[in-house]
């Protein structure tokens, strides 16, 4: 294997000799080989590996391809690895891998004393300079078999690039890292930019989910949450008319059916519809579906189970309460603020301080 890949290097270094800096790194395609591969067997400094004398897997420049993704994209270019869990860059899209090294991001009931620990908080990226290790709880994904212990920024995305958003393995690739294939498409969705104008996700600037999200999931999860016996929900389908104008009417606890419906969508509870551009601002429509986005994100918050906003609280004051961790920001930060959960299906309707 590693012949392999220094016979394909060599070649592609003459192909590839000159390749401008100034163009974006992945460029669409495979970008310049050296930039994360090295042909002499030594880490990225040029340093000769003590020991065996062979270098990193792959010949990589960083000791797995998680540590090389990050070495880019930790702290800029998207910093889904922030350097401090409870000053995080601005929550957007996937969330943020740093909450990974919490301590504890219990905030249900007696939540001090019985820690979640960080590696709870969403995918558990294995990376030697961050010392996370496989994932306690889960050896493979839940609802399919992908395996923990090879779980890596290279699990979903395509280090050698290609056209789908975000560089995602779509269907009929071949995923290197936990040797296994993809059968479901890519999602469809609009990202933003990740520094300068617009970069800042809001509710009137926000990723545009278009489709294919659950199918994507699905690729290592199934149907998750159609065959699960703790928690059972629909996605990837359609929303009835009632669901609908619920979504449009909520704007928090404090006011459950006065909101407006062309302005209603908010970024914590997303939806796929076909039409999605980053400017959408109206309820969902008979084209929209509740998708596995619609309540968790791609990589980690500090809620558990990568939760958009965290599951194990009923109201929004309780967020990092008992454990100490970031509270997330969250659109309606009104008082005795309920779960998101009721955007779609109002339960706070009986609630004393709804007016
Ligand atoms: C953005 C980083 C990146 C760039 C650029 C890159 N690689 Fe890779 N490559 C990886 C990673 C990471 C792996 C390890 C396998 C994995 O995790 O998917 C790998 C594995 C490989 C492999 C062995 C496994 C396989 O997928 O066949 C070959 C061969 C390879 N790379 C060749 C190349 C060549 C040739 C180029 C330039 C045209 C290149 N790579 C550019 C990151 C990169
Ligand atoms: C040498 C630096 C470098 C390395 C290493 C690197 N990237 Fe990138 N990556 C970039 C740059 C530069 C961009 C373009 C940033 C921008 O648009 O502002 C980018 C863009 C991306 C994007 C967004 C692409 C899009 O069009 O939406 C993703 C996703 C991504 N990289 C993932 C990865 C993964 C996964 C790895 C590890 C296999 C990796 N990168 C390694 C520099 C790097
Ligand atoms: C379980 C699958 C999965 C893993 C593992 C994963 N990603 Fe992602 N990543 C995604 C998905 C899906 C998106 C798009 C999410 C969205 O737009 O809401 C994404 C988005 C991104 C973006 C764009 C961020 C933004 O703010 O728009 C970058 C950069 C990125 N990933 C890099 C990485 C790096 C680096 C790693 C490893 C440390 C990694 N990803 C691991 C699935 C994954
Ligand atoms: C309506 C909101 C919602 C949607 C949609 C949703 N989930 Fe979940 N998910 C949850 C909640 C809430 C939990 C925590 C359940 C619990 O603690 O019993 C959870 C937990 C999980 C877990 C963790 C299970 C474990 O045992 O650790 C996985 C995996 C998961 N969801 C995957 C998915 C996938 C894949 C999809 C899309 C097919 C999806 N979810 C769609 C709300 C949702
Ligand atoms: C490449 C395979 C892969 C893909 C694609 C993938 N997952 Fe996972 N997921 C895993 C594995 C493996 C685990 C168990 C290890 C862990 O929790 O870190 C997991 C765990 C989870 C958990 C529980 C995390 C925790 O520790 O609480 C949730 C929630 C989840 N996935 C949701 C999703 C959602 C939503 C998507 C689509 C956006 C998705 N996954 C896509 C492999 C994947
Ligand atoms: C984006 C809208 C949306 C959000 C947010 C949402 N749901 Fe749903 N929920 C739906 C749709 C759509 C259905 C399918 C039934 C329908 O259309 O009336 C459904 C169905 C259900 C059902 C019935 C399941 C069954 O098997 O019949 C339950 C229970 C439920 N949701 C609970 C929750 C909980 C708990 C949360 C928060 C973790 C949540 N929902 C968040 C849209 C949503």
């Amino acid at each position: 294997m590693r012949r392999s890949v220094y016979v394909v290097l060599m070649f592609a270094a003459l192909v590839c000799l000159q390749v401008s800096n100034a163009l974006a790194f992945h460029d669409g395609g495979v970008a310049y080989c050296a930039g994360c591969h090295t042909m002499h067997n030594t880490n990225g400094n040029g340093v000769q590996i003590e020991g065996t004398g062979e270098g990193y897997p792959y010949l990589l420049k960083f000791a797995n391809g998680t540590d090389l993704c990050l070495s880019c994209h930790g702290a800029s270019r998207g910093a889904v690895w922030g350097t401090d869990v409870m000053a995080p860059p601005a929550e957007r899209g996937p969330g943020n891998f740093v909450f990974l090294a919490e301590d504890n991001i219990n905030d249900g009931h007696n939540g001090a004393s019985n820690p979640i620990p960080g590696w709870r908080a969403g995918h558990t990226v294995i990376s030697p300079s961050k010392g996370t290790v496989v994932d306690g709880l889960n050896p493979t994904s839940p609802g399919g078999n992908y395996p923990a212990a090879s779980l890596g920024c290279t699990s979903c995305h395509d280090p050698h690039g290609n056209a789908n958003y975000r560089l995602l393995y779509g269907a009929g690739d071949h995923v290197e890292a936990g040797n296994v294939n993809f059968t479901n498409a890519a999602p469809v969705a609009i990202g933003l930019p990740f520094s300068g104008v617009g970069s800042t996700e809001t509710d009137i600037n926000h990723i545009a989910y278009q489709s294919g999200m659950s199918g994507w999931c699905a690729n290592c999860h199934g149907n998750f949450h159609d065959n699960s016996d703790q928690y059972r929900h629909p996605s990837g389908v359609g929303m009835s008319s009632a669901i609908q104008n619920v979504y449009g009417l909520y704007a928090g606890t404090m006011n459950q059916n006065g909101g407006t419906p062309a302005t209603s969508y908010i970024s914590d509870v997303p939806f796929e519809d076909p039409d999605m551009t980053v400017a959408w601002t109206a309820a969902p429509d008979n084209n929209s579906k509740v998708s596995c986005i619609t309540c968790h994100r791609a990589h980690a918050t500090s809620g558990q189970n990568a939760g958009r906003w965290d599951f194990n609280i009923s109201i929004y004051e309780e967020d990092g309460v008992e454990s100490g961790s970031y509270v997330m920001p969250q659109t309606y930060n009104s008082l005795n603020q309920r779960s998101l959960c009721n955007k779609c299906h109002n339960k706070d309707k009986n609630d004393h301080n709804a007016f």
